[in-house]
């Protein structure tokens, strides 16, 4: 079932240019111009209108659903919350009718996720889930939703899953860009381009397995981890950081790179590698001051950049090019060579990378 892959982990990371496609299918054309999905296009009126959306999922769907945030708001202008399942449904939170829940879930089983949306429904809010499972406990509950059609993901740590996420709630909010305009036509036909092209994206960074493999070599043994990123690569440096402590068991954090300055800066010496992703178009100078902070302190700077990119790669230790895209579709490919790098460290530390300690698939127990 590994398919000649050593982890089904491995195996799910390189399915991401198929299960991209996947998840897009039927739902996107550059040459119509359009971007549609089925369970909105019933409740569009609702979704146009709604006061506010509030996104409730953990873990790693946690973190796609905060890439959903910056995505709704920056291309459809609509308020958007995420909050962890667990804290939403016991603070006793403000829910209307004009609001829509959307949860996010690969097993589609998560207990606290499922509690939130209980909670949700019975507040009157209008459900929606952007699921992998099919036929799962919360893709039942809601009203409406979209599938991810990832296909079954095995290894503990979400990889096909995130990204097919990350791509279904860029279409919805490419969607509700175009129903109300809050985008110009050209800008949207060049996302919808963009989009087309990830995976075959993907497939090029996938190639640099063996470069990533040896940057792993090199940093396996530092006990501690610092990932930072901007705008839409802060939820990936979350989850570049999650990635690494639940496989390879080595404590990592992720920050917004800005936020470094008010402490986590104190951590940073030789013994200190620092994940920094820069590809980002919008203040990219500041993210080249953090990177100098970081190098000033002798911390190890492992950047992920685009192709050509010379004032960070020129002062860090290592460098992990990926191809340019459009800002809002950057989380697709720069979480690729996080997803590699902390399988290949828990695989050189010798660890069990599909079936993690204390950790189980799907949590059912709140
Ligand atoms: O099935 P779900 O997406 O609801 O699961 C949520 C989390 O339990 C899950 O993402 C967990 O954090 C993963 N092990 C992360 O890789």
């Amino acid at each position: 079932e590994k398919e000649g892959y050593d982890h089904f982990m491995l195996k799910e990371i390189y399915e991401q240019p198929r299960t991209i496609r996947d998840a897009m299918r039927g739902r996107i054309s550059s040459k119509e111009s359009r971007v549609a999905l089925r369970g909105m296009e019933e409740f569009a009126n609702r979704f146009v209108r709604a006061n506010r959306i509030i996104i409730v999922a953990c873990g790693t769907s946690y973190h796609s659903g905060l890439i959903g945030e910056y995505l709704i708001e920056d291309l459809a202008r609509i308020p958007v919350e995420v909050e962890y399942a667990s804290e939403f449904r016991y603070r006793n939170p403000i829910l209307s009718e004009g609001d829509i829940v959307i949860a996010l879930s690969q097993s589609g089983e998560t207990a606290d996720t499922l509690a939130a949306l209980e909670l949700a429904k019975k507040k009157g809010a209008m459900i929606y889930g952007i699921v992998n499972a099919v036929g799962s406990s919360i893709a039942r509950l809601t009203d409406a939703g979209s599938y991810i059609h990832a296909g079954p993901e095995i290894g503990v740590a979400s990889t096909k899953a995130f990204t097919g996420q990350v791509t279904v709630l860029t279409l919805l909010a490419l969607s509700l860009a175009r129903k109300l305009s809050t985008i110009s036509n050209t800008y949207f036909q060049t996302l919808v381009r963009e989009l087309e092209l990830i995976p075959e994206k993907v497939e090029e960074i996938l190639k640099e397995n063996d470069h990533i493999k040896y940057i792993a070599g090199e940093v396996k043994d530092h006990h501690n981890a610092l990932y930072l990123g901007r705008g839409y690569n802060f939820p990936v440096a979350l989850e570049g950081a999650l990635k690494l402590k639940e496989i390879s068991y080595v404590h990592a954090e992720g920050y917004p790179a800005a936020e470094m300055k008010h402490g986590p800066i104190a951590l940073i010496d030789e013994n200190m590698p620092v994940y920094v992703t820069a590809t980002n178009k919008s203040a990219y100078d500041k993210i080249v001051s953090n990177v100098q902070e970081v190098v000033a302190r002798k911390g190890r700077v492992i950047a992920i950049v685009n192709k050509g990119e010379k004032a960070i790669a020129g002062i860090a230790d290592h460098v992990i090019e990926i191809p340019s895209t459009e800002e809002p579709l950057t989380p697709l490919l720069s979480v690729i060579p996080m997803q590699l790098l902390s399988y290949h460290v828990a695989v050189e530390l010798g660890k069990n990378v599909d079936q993690p300690r204390n950790l189980a698939k799907s949590v059912t127990v709140e």
